[in-house]
């Protein structure tokens, strides 16, 4: 047994600002990670941090953008969390040492993204704001701090209610079980469990079905979120391109050069990114080629210069100012039921990120907001912990028997949850889905997609055996509403 203190699972934003703070304060934090500690989806964000620090800004303004765009479906208490503790704590980040973009007099630039009313987007490197404000945080851990990559989680350690840490299997092929006073849970979401995503090649889901195989309470699954604007090189994804593309001036044509926002929603181009979403998609389905066009965007290879690169490495000439574009899975909303503050239902276990559901998305996420909830949550998560006392009680931690039986591929299981869970849902062929999953689950679980025995899954079938659960949890929870909300769209009949 492996005796830590705190143990976070997950290497991005909100993983590193709790790190951050409890290693500066003294404490000895173990980071595990399935792969590289750069693959994560904050390293790959282009759009920035919303924060109500321009002059005609103030947190309410900011609270209330942010209800509007989840359909007030947001916990509002976690919302006013976020947004009144933003300001402060981005003012100790730059003040700290990180740089964002600034005007020639070092004010900050504040740009737009959809659904917020005001210019409220801060950015580091133009579009790479992810990639500069990891740099920042990897660069302020302290000899506290022990990284460990390419070794995986399998299993939370959990029993009646207390987490006591983790089962993982490190790069040798080791079962190695740790103990640790707090186990924190920032693995992400579920982007890889769709065909087409913004997501880093990591993020499947792994974080949100060791959760539920430990009975945690689980919130809001059915709330997948859908990114308009991927980069569309013959119908693959090739990365993403920024909402702040829309933002500068950037506007949605089809090939005959038709607005395809006009009409839609008041907002056009810069509407909520479901109704966005959904529009291109329709218009995609129908045959449509869509291009955000950019001829208003004046010097666009140094405001955008990530956008600029992959368009370049993937043979689109940006001189034609069109950039063919169609939707990706991008965030999920729902997760692990946790406060801002990072408890779950289980003692000793936290969730942050978007690995968490704390309800501050509500039914769609207003863009910028999730590096921010990374940032802000991890900061308080960590407040939290060194507020509290905990020793992880010792228990026995008793493996599962069951074994896997059968696998899908990752690519069917894309497929499916595309065709099914997508952009849009027809509630009348979710229990096909269903179905579908229900035909993985190993004989002698003890719950739907349970507890198997670690020595003889390989981190491979893991992987896909996380995602198979992940999948089926969201179909249940989609098929549960039978209402469209925000990102869950559904229609009746097909
Ligand atoms: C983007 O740059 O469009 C993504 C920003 C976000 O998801 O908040």
């Amino acid at each position: 047994m492996i005796k830590t203190d705190i143990v976070i699972i997950g290497s991005g934003i909100a993983a590193l600002s709790v790190a951050n703070t409890l290693c500066k304060n003294g404490r000895k934090v173990t980071i595990l990670t399935k792969s590289l500690k750069t693959s994560s989806n904050s390293n790959l964000a282009q759009g920035g941090i919303s924060v109500a620090l321009s002059e005609n800004d103030n947190f309410n303004m900011h609270y209330d953008d942010t209800l509007e765009a989840g359909c007030y479906f947001n916990n509002s208490e976690s919302v006013m969390t976020l947004v009144s503790n933003a300001p402060e704590i981005i003012m100790d980040f730059i003040n700290s040492g990180m740089r964002f973009d600034t005007d020639e007099k070092g004010n900050l630039l504040f740009g737009k993204e959809g659904a917020h009313h005001i210019n409220r987007i801060i950015h580091a490197g133009g579009d790479r704001t992810g990639q500069m404000v990891m740099k920042e945080l990897f660069s302020q851990l302290n000899e506290n701090v022990t990284i460990n990559e390419n070794e995986m989680v399998l299993e939370l350690r959990v029993k009646n209610n207390e987490c006591g840490g983790v089962v993982t299997r490190d790069e040798d092929g080791n079962i190695n079980r740790y103990e640790a006073n707090y186990t924190i849970l920032a693995t992400g979401g579920i982007g890889q469990l769709y065909p087409c995503t913004s997501n880093d090649i990591t993020i499947t889901g792994d974080g949100l079905a060791m959760a539920y195989r430990a009975g945690l309470e689980l919130s809001a699954l059915e709330f997948v979120q859908f990114h308009p604007t991927m980069l569309n090189i013959n119908g693959k994804t090739m990365g993403l391109v920024s909402e702040a593309v829309r933002g500068d001036g950037g506007i949605l044509v089809n090939q005959d050069g038709v607005r395809i926002m006009e009409g839609v929603h008041k907002l056009k181009d810069l509407a909520p990114r479901d109704v966005v979403s959904r529009a291109v998609y329709d218009r995609y389905l129908s045959g449509e080629s869509i291009y955000l066009d950019i001829s208003n965007i004046y010097g666009f290879s140094e405001r955008f210069p990530y956008v600029s690169e992959i368009c370049e490495r993937n043979g689109v000439d940006l001189s034609k100012n069109l950039i063919p574009v169609r939707p990706g899975a991008h965030f999920h909303m729902g997760g692990i039921k946790a406060k801002p503050t990072g408890e779950t239902s289980v003692d000793g276990l936290y969730a942050i990120g978007e690995a968490a559901c704390t309800g501050v998305h509500g039914a769609n996420r207003l863009a910028s907001n999730s590096l921010l909830e990374g940032l802000v949550f991890g900061k308080l998560t960590a407040d939290n912990i060194m507020s509290s006392e905990r020793i992880a009680p010792s228990f026995e931690f008793e493996e599962a028997d069951a074994e896997i039986d059968r696998l899908p591929s990752k690519n069917e299981i894309q497929k499916k949850m595309m065709k099914f869970i997508g952009i849009v849902r027809y509630r009348n062929k979710i229990p096909e889905i269903i179905k579908w999953f229900e035909s993985f689950i190993p004989a002698g679980v003890d719950k739907p997609f349970g507890r198997v025995n670690l020595e003889k899954t390989t981190n491979q079938q893991m992987e896909i055996y996380n995602m198979i659960t992940t999948g089926y949890l969201i179909a249940k929870a989609a098929f549960e509403r039978s209402e469209s909300l925000g990102a869950h769209y559904i229609i009746d009949k097909e």
